[in-house]
C-alpha cells in the first residue's frame, strides 16, 4: 500500500518530510512506514545500560545507545559536549525519541565544577530538545527528585520545585530548557537508583555493600534522609511503556515521576544487605543527623499517580532485586 503524500527523491528514497510524518494506519501493517529509531542517551551509565535492555525485544524499533568514555559497540562514542559532533550525529540518524539519561548526577562533583555540570545537565539538554524538536522528534528527559527540597512530601509532577543543591538546580534547570523549546517532551522523575553495576561504588545503593565487603567496622551510616530506592530494570520498563504509549498517543507529553514504594535510610538499605554480605548488623551505627557534603532534601518522595493510573510500572521488592546484584561482587 502506498501511503497518500508520499513522495520521492531523485535518489529514490521517500522525501525526508514524508518520513516524519505518521501515517499509522490501525490493524494495517504498512511496509513502507519506516521502523521507528529510539536512541538513548548514557547508554554506558547504570540507568541507560537498562534501558537498552528493556528496549531490546522491540526488534520492530531501530535501539540505538550513546556513551562517551565507557563507550563500546554496539554503543556510539559521542561527547554530547561537542555541538558539531552532535548536530552531525542527530541529524544522521533522525531519531523519533531521545531518552536522554545522560548526566552529571554526583551531587560532589557538581557542586566542584558547576560550569561543566551546567553544560552538560542544562544545554546540552537544550540542544538536543532543539534537534529533536527540528525533526519532530519526541525525548524524555530524565530528572530527579533533588528538584524539591524535601519539606513537603509526597511531591506531585506540578509541584514548585526548590532545589537545595547544584546538582538538583542544574536538572530542574535542564527541565526548564527542554519546556522551552519542545513543549510537547516529557520529563521523567526518579529517585536515588540501584541495579547492575559494573563496580560496586557505581550506585549510592551498592556502595554501601562495598564498604561492608571491606570490613569496615563500626560502619556509619545516614538515618536522616528518607530514600525510596528504585531499580534500574523497573525504570527502563517505564522508559519504555512511555515511548509505546506515546507512538499510540501522540499527545502523550508533560512531567512525570516514576518510584519504589519502599521508604528507607541508607541505615536501612545497610540492615537489610548486611545478611547477604556476612556483615554482623550489630556493627552499623545509625547518624540521625544530617549529613556532610552538599544540601540534600529529607524526604522527596515522589507522587507516580499519573503513570500509575495508566497502568504503567513495575515494582521490584529491594529484598528480591538486591540479590542478583550484589552476588558477582561478593568474594
Ligand atoms: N543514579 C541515580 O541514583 C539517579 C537518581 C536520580 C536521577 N538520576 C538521573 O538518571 C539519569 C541516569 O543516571 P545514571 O545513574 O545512569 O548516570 P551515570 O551512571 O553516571 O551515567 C552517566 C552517563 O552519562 C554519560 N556522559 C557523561 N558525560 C558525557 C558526555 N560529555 N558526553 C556523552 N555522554 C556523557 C556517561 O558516559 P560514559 O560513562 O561512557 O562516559 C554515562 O553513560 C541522569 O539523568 C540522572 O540525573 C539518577
Amino acid at each position: 500500500m502506498i501511503a497518500p503524500g508520499l513522495r520521492f527523491c531523485s535518489d529514490g528514497f521517500p522525501e525526508a518530510d514524508f518520513l516524519n510524518r505518521d501515517f499509522s494506519y490501525p490493524g494495517l501493517f504498512d511496509p513502507i512506514r519506516p521502523m521507528k529509531t529510539v536512541l538513548t542517551t548514557g547508554a554506558s551509565g547504570l540507568l541507560g545500560r537498562a534501558i537498552l535492555r528493556a528496549l531490546a525485544p522491540h526488534t520492530d524499533w531501530q535501539v540505538r545507545g550513546t556513551g562517551f568514555s565507557r563507550a563500546a559497540p554496539p554503543l556510539d562514542r559521542l561527547n554530547l559536549r561537542d555541538r558539531t559532533a552532535v548536530t552531525a550525529y542527530i541529524k544522521t540518524l533522525r531519531p523519533d525519541v531521545i531518552i536522554h539519561s545522560a548526566a552529571e548526577r554526583r551531587p560532589e562533583v557538581s557542586e566542584k565544577d558547576p560550569t561543566a555540570t551546567e553544560d552538560l545537565n542544562v544545554a546540552v539538554t537544550r540542544d538536543l530538545a532543539r534537534l529533536a524538536a527540528g525533526l519532530n522528534a519526541w525525548m524524555i528527559y530524565l530528572s530527579t527528585d533533588y528538584v524539591f527540597d524535601g519539606a513537603k512530601p509526597p511531591y506531585r509532577p506540578d509541584d514548585p520545585t526548590h532545589p537545595l543543591n547544584t546538582y538538583g538546580r542544574s536538572k530542574r534547570d535542564g527541565e526548564l530548557a527542554m519546556r522551552d523549546v519542545l513543549r510537547d517532551g516529557a520529563i521523567l522523575r526518579v529517585p536515588i537508583l540501584y541495579g547492575e553495576v559494573e563496580r560496586l561504588g557505581e550506585s549510592a545503593v551498592t556502595i554501601i555493600a562495598e564498604s561492608m565487603l571491606q570490613g569496615r567496622k563500626p560502619l556509619t551510616l545516614d538515618d536522616w534522609a528518607v530514600r525510596y530506592p528504585t531499580l534500574t530494570d523497573d525504570m527502563a520498563v517505564v522508559c519504555r511503556q512511555m515511548v509505546e504509549h506515546r507512538f499510540s498517543n501522540p499527545g502523550f507529553a508533560g512531567t512525570f515521576h516514576w518510584s519504589g514504594n519502599e521508604p528507607m535510610t541508607k541505615y536501612g538499605m545497610a540492615m537489610r544487605m548486611a545478611p547477604l554480605l556476612g556483615y554482623d548488623p550489630a556493627c552499623l551505627r545509625a547518624n540521625p543527623a544530617p549529613g556532610g557534603g552538599p544540601p540534600r532534601p529529607r524526604n522527596a518522595r515522589l507522587d507516580c499517580a499519573i503513570l500509575e493510573a495508566l497502568g504503567m510500572g513495575q515494582r521490584t521488592p529491594f529484598a528480591e532485586a538486591i540479590v542478583p546484584i550484589l552476588r558477582p561482587h561478593q568474594r
